[in-house]
C-alpha cells in the first residue's frame, strides 16, 4: 500500500497537541485528547473568541463551495480537510451536485481515519493521507491523479491550513506548485489567520501551537495577498473573512474574526 495511503497510527501521539483536534475542540467536537484541550484552552485564555473564529472559518468554507459550485467547477481538492463536521466540503458539494468529485488531504492519521469513515470515501470521495510541504508528492498520489481529471478546473481549497506551514517551509513555493498543476479556469480558496486587528493579542494567543505539532504563523494581508499571484481575484478580493460575500446579515462581530480570506481564478 502506497505510503500516502496508510496513516501509521502507531505513530499517531495523544501527548502532543495537534491543530486538527484543537479544531475540532473549538467548533465543538469530541475528537480531542487531554493535550489538545490543554493546547486549546491556552489560546482561548487570551482569545475567547477563538471558537467564533473557527465556526466563522468553518462557514466561509460553505460560502466558497457553494460560489464554487455556482461557478461550474466540479472537482475539489481540499487540502486540511479537518476532522469531518457538519458542513464538510463534500456534504455541501453534493447537496448541489451529486457527481462533483472531491479529493480530501490531511496530514493528520486521525483525521484521515475518521474521514475514510465518514465522508463516504470512494467513488467520487477521496480521503488521502498527504502532506501540503510536499506538494508535488501529493499530486503524485495515484487517488489523487485518478479521482481529478487534470485536464478540466479544479477548485484548490487551502482553508485555514497555510498558517501551520512555517517561511521556512515555502508556504510560497507550495502555492505555485498547486497553481501550476491546475488548468487554466482552476480557482483556489483561501483563509488564513492574521496579526493584523491586534497584533500583540494575535501573537500571545498563538504561543499555545508552540508545543503542538505545527506552530501557528501569522500573516499580514499583503503576505496572504502575495498567495494569489498570478490569479484573477474573485470580488470582493482577499477580504476580512466575515466580508467575503456573506449571506444576508454578518454575524457576530468581524472586528473578532482575524482571518483573511479569499478566492482566485486562474486565468
Ligand atoms: C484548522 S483545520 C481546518 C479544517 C478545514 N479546512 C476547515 O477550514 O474547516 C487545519 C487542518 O489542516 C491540517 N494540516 C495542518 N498541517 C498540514 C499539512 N502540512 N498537510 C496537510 N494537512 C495539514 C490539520 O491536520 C487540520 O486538519
Amino acid at each position: 500500500m502506497a505510503e500516502h495511503d496508510a496513516p501509521d497510527l502507531e505513530q499517531f501521539n495523544i501527548n502532543v497537541a495537534h491543530p486538527a483536534r484543537m479544531y475540532d475542540y473549538y467548533l465543538g467536537g469530541k475528537t480531542h485528547f487531554a493535550a489538545d484541550r490543554e493546547a486549546a484552552d491556552s489560546v482561548l485564555e487570551i482569545l475567547p473568541e477563538g471558537r467564533d473564529m473557527a465556526i466563522a472559518n468553518r462557514a466561509f468554507l460553505g460560502r466558497a463551495v457553494r460560489f464554487l459550485v455556482a461557478e461550474g467547477i466540479t472537482q475539489f481538492l481540499d487540502i486540511g480537510t479537518g476532522i469531518p463536521s457538519p458542513g464538510s466540503t463534500s456534504e455541501v458539494v453534493h447537496r448541489i451536485n451529486a457527481d462533483a468529485r472531491v479529493v480530501y488531504v490531511d496530514n493528520d492519521p486521525i483525521v484521515v481515519a475518521h474521514a475514510r469513515a465518514l465522508l463516504r470515501d470512494g467513488g467520487p470521495v477521496k480521503v488521502v493521507h498527504g502532506d501540503l510541504r510536499d506538494p508535488e508528492g501529493l499530486l503524485a498520489v495515484p487517488e489523487v491523479a485518478s479521482v481529478l481529471d487534470w485536464s478540466r478546473p479544479v477548485a484548490v481549497l487551502l482553508v485555514a491550513v497555510l498558517h501551520f506551514i512555517r517561511d521556512e517551509e515555502q508556504p510560497e513555493r507550495i502555492v505555485e506548485t498547486l497553481k501550476g498543476a491546475v488548468p487554466s479556469g482552476s480557482y483556489l480558496a483561501i483563509s488564513h489567520g492574521t496579526q493584523d486587528f491586534s497584533p500583540g493579542r494575535a501573537t500571545a494567543a498563538v504561543h499555545g501551537y508552540d508545543q503542538a505539532t505545527a506552530p501557528f504563523v501569522l500573516r499580514s494581508r499583503s503576505q496572504v495577498q502575495r498567495f494569489f499571484g498570478g490569479l484573477d481575484m474573485v470580488e470582493p478580493g482577499l477580504v476580512p473573512l466575515p466580508f467575503w460575500r456573506p449571506n444576508g446579515d454578518i454575524e457576530g462581530d468581524p472586528s473578532k474574526i482575524w482571518l483573511y480570506a479569499g478566492v482566485g481564478r486562474k486565468p
